[in-house]
């Protein structure tokens, strides 16, 4: 009998023949490529590494560094209020802890400052979506912490580091590591359900880079879950928060502390007021600024309003030269192109193959690594499958998972993806997936010490909007982990501040001087930030396919 197959009939000539090599490669792996050969292909085929695609940033303290050019255009761009149009004296909100965002990092930071000693009623979180809607809940793989008897934090360190490229901040990979078992306890504490064994150890798993299987994960929706369990916690202390209401630019005051944000509501499109002793930005990477134009697994409001927040007030920025382009996005069928694979699927024994059913890289190589061994098999040697729109894409052969773990492994552990691919009619213990690389994460951002503080008093970031954590390459999982450790530090020190300093008069006039740096430098745009919700009219990302060569 004919299987029921939700990729065209043209492709499945390729999709014979991955059947057909699939017994021979059981078992078989792919040699990991040595230092050599990851410095040539990522130089040759990573999008990050497209001299072309970025440019010196042309005003502020760090003018020169580099970044893409689509992020370089937020920061180039006039400030979204004009200080005239604001009457500082209206306070909305008189608080000790603003927290802008309500991810992972700004739920946790949200905790500890009420842990920490500041009432509830001092305390407000904003979200320009929903309560929750973040990337820390589209989260799929796992987080990293080492906890197992094998492992440790140093072991935890050096992966860090090494898949950073040697570019990380060592003080805050040594509080990442140091930090994670206890992570992984405080989520167990609150109620996150992680997977076990039957003698109830952790199942872990491997991820790219990791020397020691180190994924925490629940299912395929670690995310998800562990966001559901923050949300709980922080709806049962009732701290007040407030959504559909940006953060469209940072208070000062008088003494060059930050002191709050001016918020605007988007049901009643009034300027708000909130005025704080100490604010922490969790808003946050760049994904939906789609750079070179690639599809992202990120969710709608990823649009890098922090680290245009953060300039305006002068605060420091790293590492923003480097963007993560997860190696396994969907590349079909259509409506969830960019979708994110995760991980978890090559951890779990999926290989990457091309359209004649070849292994062609070792599948856990570091995500810029993988990522380019994907991108080169489509463009260089064009092994790619073409979808009807014409995106290229290789073969993630995820029915071996099953073989390999175990007749169910894919219902249970991949409880999300195998429904989410089965409304297409694609079976994921039968057929593979057809991926791509997509933009999943911002590497850098804005630079913070190990108390999640910037270098702007007052301001505290922590989670994706942070820099230095990860180098030019984040690991897997890791991002999970940052969310936690340094939103609870944020949280914690944001407190001990607001019970220690005054604020003085409010003022906005950080922007007449950034003003003064555009047109100092020339700079004449139409453009302005923070963006808040990204603009699709118009535009069709899917052509960076057609650009990458
Ligand atoms: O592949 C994944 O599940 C993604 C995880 C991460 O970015 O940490």
């Amino acid at each position: 009998m004919k299987r029921m197959s939700g990729y065209p009939e043209y492709m499945q000539e390729s999709l014979r023949l991955v059947e057909k090599t699939r017994p021979e490669r059981i078992g078989k792996t792919f040699p990991a490529m040595t230092a050599e050969e990851k410095e040539r292909i990522l130089r040759d085929w990573h999008p990050d590494y497209k001299e072309e695609s970025k440019r010196p940033l042309r005003i502020g303290p760090c003018k020169g560094q580099v970044m893409p050019h689509e992020v370089a255009d937020i920061l180039e761009a006039h400030p979204a209020i004009t200080p005239d149009e604001i009457d500082l004296t209206d306070i909305a909100y008189d608080l000790d802890v603003l927290v802008i965002g309500a991810g992972g990092a700004g739920l946790s930071a949200a905790l500890l400052a009420h842990e920490n000693g500041v009432e509830r009623d001092r305390i407000l979180m904003v979200q320009k979506l929903r309560l929750g809607d973040a990337n820390s809940k589209m989260s799929q793989g796992g987080i990293q912490a080492a906890d197992a008897p094998d492992d440790s934090p140093t072991l935890h360190y050096l992966d860090v580091i090494g898949g950073g490229h040697f570019a990380n901040d060592p003080d805050l990979v040594e509080a990442l590591v140091k930090e994670g078992p206890d992570v992984i306890k405080w989520h167990e504490e609150l109620g996150v359900i992680y997977d076990k064994n039957p003698d109830g150890t952790m199942q872990l798993a491997p991820g790219g880079g990791t020397c020691r299987r180190r994924m925490h994960s629940c299912k395929d929706y670690t995310g998800l879950e562990i966001t559901r369990v923050l949300v709980d916690e922080f709806l049962n202390r009732e701290i007040p928060y407030v959504e559909f209401t940006c953060a469209v630019e940072l208070l000062m005051d008088d003494k060059g502390q930050v002191a709050g944000s001016v918020l605007y509501d988007l049901d009643s499109d009034e300027y708000l007021i909130a005025r704080a002793k100490s604010t922490v930005l969790a808003t946050g990477g760049f994904g939906r600024l789609h750079i070179q134009g690639f599809e992202t697994t990120n969710h709608y409001g990823a649009t890098g309003d922090g680290i245009a927040l953060a300039y305006h007030v002068g605060a420091r920025l790293r590492d923003l030269d480097s963007t993560q382009f997860h190696p396994t996005g969907a590349a079909y069928p259509e409506q969830i192109v960019g979708q994110l694979c995760t991980e978890k699927l090559r951890g779990r024994g999926a290989q990457p193959v091309n359209k004649y059913g070849e292994l062609f890289v070792y599948p856990l190589e570091t995500r810029d690594v993988e990522a380019s061994a994907i991108i080169r098999e489509c463009y260089e040697r064009e092994n790619g499958v073409v979808t009807p729109t014409g995106m290229r894409g290789v073969w993630l052969d995820t029915p071996l998972i099953d073989i390999i773990n175990g007749e169910g492994t894919i219902e249970r552990e991949f409880a999300a993806m195998f429904r989410n691919f089965k409304k297409f009619d694609i079976d994921i213990r039968e057929e593979p997936m057809l991926v791509f690389p997509t933009l999943h994460y911002q590497n850098g951002g804005v630079a913070i010490n190990t108390r999640s503080e910037t270098s702007i008093p007052g301001l505290y970031a922590a989670g994706e909007v942070a820099g230095g954590v990860h180098g030019k390459n984040r690991l897997m999982g890791n991002s999970q982990l940052d969310l936690y450790v340094f939103g609870r530090r944020a949280g914690r020190f944001a407190a001990e501040r607001a019970k220690k300093i005054s604020l003085g008069k409010l003022t906005l006039s950080h922007l007449d001087r950034y003003e003064r740096w555009l047109a100092e430098a020339g700079i004449e745009t139409d453009r302005r930030a923070p963006i808040l919700l990204p603009e699709y009219r118009g535009k069709r990302t899917l052509e960076h396919q057609l650009k990458l060569l």
